[in-house]
């Protein structure tokens, strides 16, 4: 557990045109890393530019940051599904913390803030993820906010010879989200 110390220098806010740069820094990083945490090539991430256009405001996407000492170290993006029929779901992805700053809160300051747009997005009633089997810390915290696997895929991408499960997670945006929520903000005072 970390100390009140640790959780108050973290700082979560949304990302603009204008963190472009950093966020494909931190971006590339997870697509680097080893195992691998997600099936996305660094070869296909888009450009300075696109990047830019990518984290520009939409009312179906958001995309967070996490900052210690005003330095980017943490991302999440949150998005809706596009079809009008599925528009009550959203899904967390790219959720990534550079490992010199791990354990200290800023994965944790970040989901929360994610569910928070969803919960206050106005008709969305679900929040699904992807993680891959391997990804022991992320898989603990998502249950910790009542994420729950509801399935397993088998070798879902394969990266140097190896494949890699993914588990599919869910959370439905009930009173048992909002009191994990309330947990963070007694928290972080
Ligand atoms: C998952 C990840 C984002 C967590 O970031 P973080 O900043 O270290 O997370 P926090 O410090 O907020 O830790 C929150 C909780 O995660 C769990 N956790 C974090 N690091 C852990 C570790 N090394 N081992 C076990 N559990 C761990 C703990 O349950 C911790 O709970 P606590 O707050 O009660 O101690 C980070 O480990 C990471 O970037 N991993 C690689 C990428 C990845 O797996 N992304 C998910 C893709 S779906």
């Amino acid at each position: 557990m970390k100390s009140l110390q640790d959780i108050k220098s973290v700082s979560v806010r949304v990302l603009t045109p204008s963190d472009a740069k950093a966020y494909l820094f931190v971006r590339l990083s997870a697509l680097r890393e080893q195992p691998p945490a997600f099936g996305s090539l660094p070869e296909d991430e888009p450009n300075l530019c696109e990047t830019a256009v990518r984290l520009a405001q939409s009312d179906d996407r958001c995309f967070f940051g996490a900052f210690q000492n005003e330095q980017l170290v943490g991302i999440i993006r949150v998005s809706r599904y596009d079809a009008p029929n599925e528009k009550h779901r959203a899904y967390l992805a790219g959720f990534y913390v550079l490992p010199s700053f791990r354990c200290q809160g800023c994965g944790r300051a970040l989901i929360h803030e994610a569910l928070s747009w969803a919960t206050h997005t106005p008709g969305i009633r679900r929040v699904n993820l992807t993680v891959v089997t391997q990804q022991e810390a992320a898989i603990r915290l998502y249950q910790s906010f009542g994420f729950r696997i509801y399935g397993t895929e088998p070798e879902t991408f394969s990266r140097d010879g190896q494949f890699y499960d993914e588990h599919l997670m869910t959370l439905p945006l009930n009173s048992d989200n909002d009191r994990n929520a309330q947990k963070h903000d007694d928290m972080v005072g």
